[in-house]
């Protein structure tokens, strides 16, 4: 292998750049070239491409976003789009490719080998934490202390007003920085998809704190459960509270990733740049037990990311 491809797809996640800069370095020390790809699949389809060398990646291990930036792109899932894409991967001379991103790029990473005989290696990196093979992908970290962030100052509001507020946390199907943050920032409760939620048991809970002289409530809810709004309405029509709805969105995708972030990314970005260079293909890299570990790309439809429900439960335990 003389050159490899890098790319970021999806939504950006913080740690994308060390992951970047990781791939680039491991590979240069093994002295293979690496190509930049902008804007993930996009650019495989448009052929934009650009070299990379050892300084084109100096001062970003602490930058959010992705310098290589990203798109969601449609047109990678049609055979014309993948044929467009393989056709600019030979011509550009690119033996194999790393794949940063979430479950859509891990989906097209694992066409692009299957079906097309390039090799790729995806590295996990979604703030929803929802992908399996990994205990924890690149950004979510970061998410979660933005958002914990935020979390613990509205709690100062709240517990002024003696408010609850709602809180639309991201997640588009999965409940993984809601629960975290919900037992980081101390959340009375926490709705999420992987659950179903009892309106009923919400509201006497909130009425028996109430009566134990609890001054705030914050509920947390995963965008993928439902619309803080609509269960903002669901909740007054059964209690007579102040309430208040915030929703956190893209906050959470932004800022310089966290040390464990970075660290993450840095060890995952060269395992990947390694294992392309020593042949292998379809695997993503991911870290299981504080080790770092190369799997399956499995088909993310058939294998979803399970949630550790005990936390869920200490959650409604310490919300007492
Ligand atoms: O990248 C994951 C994510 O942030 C989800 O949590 C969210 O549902 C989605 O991306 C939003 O995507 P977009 O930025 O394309 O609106």
């Amino acid at each position: 292998m003389r050159r490899i491809g890098v790319l970021t797809g999806g939504g950006d996640a913080p740690g994308m750049n060390a992951a970047i800069r990781a791939v680039v370095r491991s590979a240069i020390n093994r002295k293979v070239g690496v190509v930049g790809i902008m804007r993930g699949f996009a650019g495989l389809i448009e052929g934009e491409m650009r070299d990379l060398d050892s300084r084109s990646v100096g001062g970003i291990i602490h930058q959010g976003g992705t310098i290589l930036r990203t798109k969601r792109c449609p047109e990678f899932k049609t055979r014309e789009g993948m044929s467009e894409a393989v056709e600019n991967i030979k011509r550009n001379r690119v033996d194999g490719l790393a794949i940063i991103g979430g479950n859509g790029s891990f989906h097209g990473a694992r066409e692009l080998s299957i079906d097309w005989h390039i090799p790729t290696i995806a590295v996990p990196a979604t703030i929803d934490n929802d992908i399996t093979g990994t205990d924890f992908s690149i950004g979510f970290d970061s998410a979660v202390n933005v958002a914990l962030e935020a979390i613990s100052k509205i709690r100062d509001t709240a517990t002024s007003h003696e408010r609850l507020f709602i809180i639309e946390v991201m997640g588009r199907d999965s409940g993984f920085i809601a629960l975290q943050v919900g037992l980081a920032g101390g959340a009375e409760s926490i709705i999420i998809p992987e659950v179903e939620y009892d309106l009923d048991r919400i509201c006497d809970n909130l009425k028996e704190r109430k009566k134990l002289g609890k001054l705030s409530n914050i509920i947390i809810v995963a965008e993928g459960a439902g619309k803080a709004s609509q269960i903002r309405d669901q909740i007054s029509q059964k209690c007579d509270m102040d309430i208040r709805v915030t929703v956190l969105g893209h906050i959470q995708r932004g800022g310089a990733p966290t040390a464990f972030d970075a660290v993450l990314a840095s060890r995952l970005g060269a395992a990947a740049a390694n294992l392309l260079i020593e042949g292998h293909s379809t695997k993503m890299v991911g870290l299981m037990a504080n080790k770092i570990k190369a799997s399956s790309i499995v088909d993310p439809k058939g294998y979803a990311k399970r949630l550790d429900l005990d936390l869920y439960r200490l959650v409604q335990v310490l919300a007492t």
